[in-house]
C-alpha cells in the first residue's frame, strides 16, 4: 500500500505509457503536468469515479464485488485526503492519474477497471462541471450576503441625502439608500446570471469517451442521475471539446467584479478628505510607513485592482479556445489556472467588500452639505414651472437663467430672492423655496424606481423578497 500518497512504481507510469518504449524527458513531464492546478478537483474526481463504478456494475460491465471494492477504495482515498493523512504525489501527471494509481495501489486489480469506457477527456469535462456546480452556489451565497448588507444600510438611510452625479458633476439629489440599492440591483443580476449558467451545466458529459462515446453498454443517464445532473449532453464531440461553461463563468465573474470595482471607486472617492462621506473601519484600512496621519482605503483599491486580473482570466480563456478544432486539444488543459484564479479572486473580493462596507460609518452631515452646492435643484425649478403649465423647454430656459444669475452672484438657487424668481417668470409663487430644498427634491421623485423614501422602501422590500425566495 502506498504511503503518504507516493504511488508505487507499477502504477506510477503515465496512464498512457504502454505505447512508448522510452519514458518522457524529465523536463517534458514537468512541462505537461497539471496536478498542481487540478488537485483542487480531487473530491470531484472521486465523486465522478464512484458514480462511474456504480454505473459499470449496474450495466454488468464489471461485477458488483469489483464496484464495491472501487467505491470503498475511493471513499478511503477521500477520507485520507480530507484528514490530510494522504498527500498528493505531485509526480503524477494529473489528479485523475493520481487517484486512479492510488486506487490500484490500494485495491489491486479491480482498480484497473475504474477507467472502463471513460477517457480523461470526458472525465475532466465532468470534474470541472462538478466543481463549478459547487463553487457557483458558494459565490452566489456571498453575493446574497452582500445584498443583505447593502439592504441594511439602505434601510437606515432612506432620508440620508447624497448628491447624485452624472459626468462626476452634481446632477440631482438622491439618498444613500437609493445609491446602495442601485449597487444591490446590479448584484441581483450577477446572482441571476450565475444561476442561468448553472442551467447549462446541468447536463453530464461523462460517457462521451475521448470523443466518440463508447461501444460498451454504458448507461450515461444512470450515471448522470447518480451525480445529480438533470440529463446528459447531446453530442460526444461537443461534450469533450468545449469550455464555454468555464468562459461563461469567467465572464459572469468579470461582470460581478466590474460592479465591485465601480463600488470601490466610489468608496475611494468618498473616503477622501474632500468628500468624507464614508469613514472606513480601522479594521478595513491601512496606514502609511512614512505619513503618520494616513488612513488609506487599500481594500477598496485592491478589489478595484484585482479586476484587471479577473478580466485577464476571461481573456486567457477566450484566447486559449480561439480557433481550436474539434475535439479535445491539450491546449484546453490551460483553462483551469484562469478559471480557478477568477473563482478565488472574485469570491474573496465579494467577502472583503461585504465586511468593509458593513463596518463603515456614514457621515450624513457631509453628504447633506454636499447637496447644498452645485445647483442640484435646477431641474426641480423647471419641473415646478411645468406643473404651472409652462412647456418644459421654456421652463428649462427660465431655470438656466436663474442658474446664471446665481453663478454671477456666487450663491445657491435657494439664496436668490423671490423678486429675482418673479422677474424670470411670473408663474413663481412663494412656495418655490420649499419645493427646492434637497429633501423636497428627493421626496417628490416618486416614479417607480425613484429616490423618494416611500419608493426606496419598496425597493428594499423587493430586495429582501429576492433573497427570501432563494433561501
Ligand atoms: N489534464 C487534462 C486537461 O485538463 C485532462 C485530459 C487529458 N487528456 C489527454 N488526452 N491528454 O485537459
Amino acid at each position: 500500500m502506498a504511503q503518504h500518497g507516493t504511488i508505487t512504481q507499477d502504477n506510477h507510469a503515465a496512464l498512457w505509457h504502454g505505447r512508448f518504449e522510452e519514458g518522457p524527458d524529465a523536463q517534458a513531464v514537468e512541462f505537461e503536468t497539471s496536478i498542481y492546478v487540478d488537485e483542487r478537483m480531487a473530491l470531484d474526481d472521486i465523486k465522478g469515479s464512484i458514480a462511474h463504478a456504480k454505473m459499470l456494475a449496474f450495466t454488468k460491465i464489471i461485477s458488483e464485488d469489483e464496484a464495491n471494492q472501487i467505491v470503498n477504495g475511493l471513499e478511503s482515498i477521500q477520507k485520507d485526503l480530507e484528514s490530510g493523512s494522504l498527500k498528493i504525489d505531485y509526480s503524477a501527471e494529473d489528479i485523475h492519474s493520481f487517484i486512479e494509481a492510488t486506487l490500484t495501489d490500494r485495491i489491486g486489480e479491480a482498480g484497473k477497471k475504474v477507467h472502463t469506457g471513460r477517457s480523461r477527456n470526458d472525465q475532466i469535462a465532468l470534474d470541472e462541471r462538478l466543481y463549478l456546480r459547487r463553487f457557483i452556489p458558494e459565490i452566489q451565497n456571498s453575493v446574497l450576503t452582500l445584498i443583505d448588507a447593502l439592504t441594511l444600510i439602505a434601510k437606515e438611510n432612506t432620508e440620508t441625502l447624497i448628491p447624485g452625479f452624472t459626468h462626476m458633476q452634481h446632477a440631482q439629489p438622491v439618498t444613500l439608500a437609493h445609491h446602495v440599492c442601485a449597487w444591490a440591483w446590479s448584484l441581483v443580476r450577477d446572482w441571476q446570471r450565475l444561476e442561468d449558467s448553472l442551467k447549462r451545466m446541468a447536463l453530464s458529459p461523462i460517457g462521451s469517451g475521448a470523443l466518440a462515446g463508447s461501444g460498451l453498454p454504458l448507461n450515461r443517464k444512470y450515471e448522470a442521475e447518480l451525480l445529480g445532473f438533470e440529463g446528459v449532453t447531446k453530442n460526444s464531440l461537443d461534450s469533450v471539446s468545449d469550455r464555454d461553461y468555464c468562459i461563461e463563468t469567467a465572464s459572469n465573474l468579470s461582470i460581478l467584479q466590474m460592479h465591485l470595482s465601480r463600488f470601490c471607486e466610489e468608496i475611494v472617492l468618498w473616503a477622501t478628505t474632500e468628500f468624507a462621506f464614508i469613514d472606513l473601519s480601522e479594521k478595513w484600512s491601512t496606514g502609511s510607513s512614512i505619513m503618520p496621519q494616513k488612513k488609506n482605503p487599500d481594500f477598496a483599491e485592491l478589489i478595484r485592482g484585482r479586476t484587471g486580473k479577473v478580466y485577464g482570466d476571461l481573456f486567457a480563456l477566450l484566447t486559449m479556445m480561439k480557433a481550436l478544432p474539434l475535439a479535445y486539444d491539450r491546449d484546453m488543459q490551460e483553462d483551469k489556472e484562469s478559471l480557478f484564479d477568477a473563482c478565488d479572486t472574485v469570491l474573496s473580493c465579494v467577502k472583503v467588500f461585504t465586511s468593509m462596507i458593513a463596518t463603515a460609518k456614514w457621515n450624513k452631515e457631509k453628504m447633506a452639505d454636499a447637496c447644498k452646492g452645485g445647483y442640484l435643484n435646477a431641474t426641480d425649478i423647471a419641473d415646478y414651472l411645468v406643473c404651472k403649465g409652462l412647456p418644459f423647454r421654456t421652463a428649462h430656459g427660465v431655470s438656466a437663467k436663474l442658474v446664471r444669475i446665481a453663478i454671477e452672484n456666487n450663491c445657491e438657487l435657494e439664496q436668490l430672492d423671490f423678486e429675482t424668481y418673479k422677474e424670470c417668470s411670473p408663474l413663481f409663487e412663494k412656495d418655490i423655496f420649499e419645493k427646492i430644498t434637497p429633501l423636497a427634491c428627493v421626496q417628490t421623485r416618486k416614479t417607480d424606481g425613484g429616490p423618494a423614501a416611500e419608493k426606496v422602501k419598496e425597493q428594499i422590500e423587493e430586495l429582501k423578497q429576492f433573497a427570501k425566495n432563494i433561501k
